[in-house]
């Protein structure tokens, strides 16, 4: 089902076109968008040239936001398929004058269109959906199809740091991550009673927080060959 569209979201969109770029390859099969490249010209997009990270999946962008004001070395690329919500992210960045921060307006299964092999390092899933039903498993941002994509993206010695409420997608993950040659580190099952240093809160992780219910995260990188 389709979420129905805000109202003046064109014009929203429209005042903050210098943070996000939307991508035209919605409603295409993706395997033929991707062929025909449509680059993003990230070292005159962000104000400096400096190692990409990437958020998939952001939300109304509460991590990224709070994550590029505490690393302004880096720049992050944060993407979201829902233009609903991504005008919101966009917004705080282009209020705060966020140097470091970008938005793509783009499913993860487009990202090859917009971004070029090799220039990530670092990918953050955070509460990605997870879609429960064995028929949606390849929707999942960890299925198989989603880590290929992101294994050309990523630099050598690139990583992934997921997050989760959802023990059954964290199951997948490792699953499919494992059998994809990924190895892993910092990982916890209760991320808030652990003594990770400086977790970042997302939006749904608030929620799920002050349920009560415990945080999955970890770290998945690929081995480097000797
Ligand atoms: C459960 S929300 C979590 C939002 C945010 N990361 C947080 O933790 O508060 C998952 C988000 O992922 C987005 N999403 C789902 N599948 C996606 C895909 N294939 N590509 C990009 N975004 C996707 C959804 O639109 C939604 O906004």
């Amino acid at each position: 089902m389709r979420m129905r569209r805000k109202k003046h979201l064109d014009e929203r969109l429209a005042a903050v076109a210098d943070w996000v770029y939307i991508s035209d390859s919605e409603d295409r099969d993706f395997r033929s968008a991707v062929l025909q490249k449509d680059y993003l010209d990230l070292n005159h997009w962000f104000e400096k040239e400096q190692p990409l990270y990437l958020e998939i999946g952001c939300g109304k962008g509460r991590f990224a936001v709070e994550y590029a004001k505490k690393h302004p070395e880096h720049n992050l690329l944060a993407v979201e398929k829902s233009a609903n919500v991504i005008v919101d992210a966009a917004e705080t960045a282009a209020a705060e004058k966020l140097p470091n921060l970008r938005f793509l307006k783009c499913g993860a299964e487009y990202l090859e269109r917009h971004l070029r092999e090799k220039t990530v390092e670092r990918i953050f899933l955070n509460f990605s959906c997870p879609f429960p039903k064995k028929s949606y498993a390849s929707h999942r941002l960890t299925a198989p199809g989603f880590l290929q994509i992101y294994k050309r993206l990523l630099k050598d010695g690139g990583d992934i740091h997921q997050k989760t409420d959802n023990r059954q997608l964290f199951e997948f993950s490792i699953e499919q991550m494992s059998g994809f040659g990924m190895a892993f580190r910092g990982v916890s099952l209760d991320l808030h009673h652990s003594d990770f240093p400086e977790n970042i809160m997302t939006e749904y992780e608030s929620r799920f927080v002050a349920l009560g219910q415990p945080i999955y995260r970890l770290e998945a990188y690929f081995p480097q060959q000797k």
